[in-house]
């Protein structure tokens, strides 16, 4: 299984001429070039991508859950469990959740009809129509819910292009709701400039070390792929998103205040 899916993710590799490597950022050093010892250090018994964090499932929007102050919708990688991954998505759920109470925070993955395949894939936009509508759908879910929640959003790997994908293209009253995202190891930084497409940049962060191939351009898998769970970035992320929300909040309060202020 583990050689299997190197095979399949060395195929995205050449399956793509490479373009010129730009370097945008380096987080942690560069780890040691072991890619086969990496995914086999990552592949759980399922042949699924994890590295160990949870819970892996989170549906706190599509189930009964009650409401919180903030949603956090999450795209996993290629590969990893479930709907929340075993990477980022839990370490930055879980963080929220620290941070602001158990209950304050409703963590939604992208599951269903998004199954994060291998080459799911090759398409012009790193990932199928299909991860897209289930992830705008997502969004659509959590403002009918939770219309006084703040979104934050986050996507690993294939799950950065299906928040390039989807984003954007959601209409102004659900974007509005949203204060903030934070895109590790992404698939199309080069291509969309290290923003997301028809966003407010500043709203975005993307997090792409200097040894992860598949962020100048191409699908060119490398061990530098696999950090950001253990090198400090998702740590960083859920700092930029807890600072997004604190603004978003403080924007809240003073817009209150002051028209209060007007009325007295
Ligand atoms: C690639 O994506 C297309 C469109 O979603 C899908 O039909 C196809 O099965 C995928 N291929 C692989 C190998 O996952
Ligand atoms: C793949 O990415 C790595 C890390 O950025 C880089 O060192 C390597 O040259 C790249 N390979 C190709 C064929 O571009």
């Amino acid at each position: 299984m583990r050689y299997t899916l190197l095979a399949a993710l060395a195929g995205v590799a050449t399956a793509h001429p490479m373009a010129l490597p730009q370097e945008k950022e380096t987080i942690g050093t560069p780890p040691a070039n072991n890619l086969l010892g990496t995914i086999a250090k990552l592949t759980n018994s399922k042949g699924e991508l994890d590295g160990g964090w949870g819970p892996k499932v989170r549906n706190e929007i599509i189930e009964s859950t009650p409401c919180g102050k903030v949603t956090f919708i999450f795209a996993r990688a290629s590969k990893e469990p479930a709907n929340m991954g075993g990477s980022v998505g839990p370490i930055i759920c879980n963080g929220l959740k620290k941070a602001y109470g158990q209950a304050a925070v409703n963590c939604q993955g992208v599951g269903g009809a998004y199954t994060a395949g291998i080459l799911d894939n090759i398409s012009a936009k790193g990932t199928s129509a299909t991860a897209v509508r289930e992830a705008t759908s997502m969004f659509t879910k959590a403002v009918e819910k939770c219309p006084n929640s703040q979104i934050v959003f986050g996507g690993f790997s294939q799950g950065t292009a299906v928040m390039h994908g989807t984003v954007g293209a959601l209409p102004a009253n659900i974007k509005a709701k949203i204060v903030g995202g934070a895109l590790f190891g992404d698939t199309r930084n080069t291509q969309d400039k290290s923003q997301v497409p028809n966003f407010p940049k500043e709203k975005v962060h993307v997090y792409c070390d200097k040894s992860d191939g598949v962020c100048w351009g191409t699908l060119n898998v490398t061990n530098g792929h696999f950090v950001y769970a253990t090198d400090g970035s998702a740590e960083q992320g859920l700092a930029f998103l807890k600072g997004k929300i604190d603004a978003a909040k403080g924007g809240a309060a003073a817009e209150k205040k002051r028209s209060i202020d007007a009325m007295i």
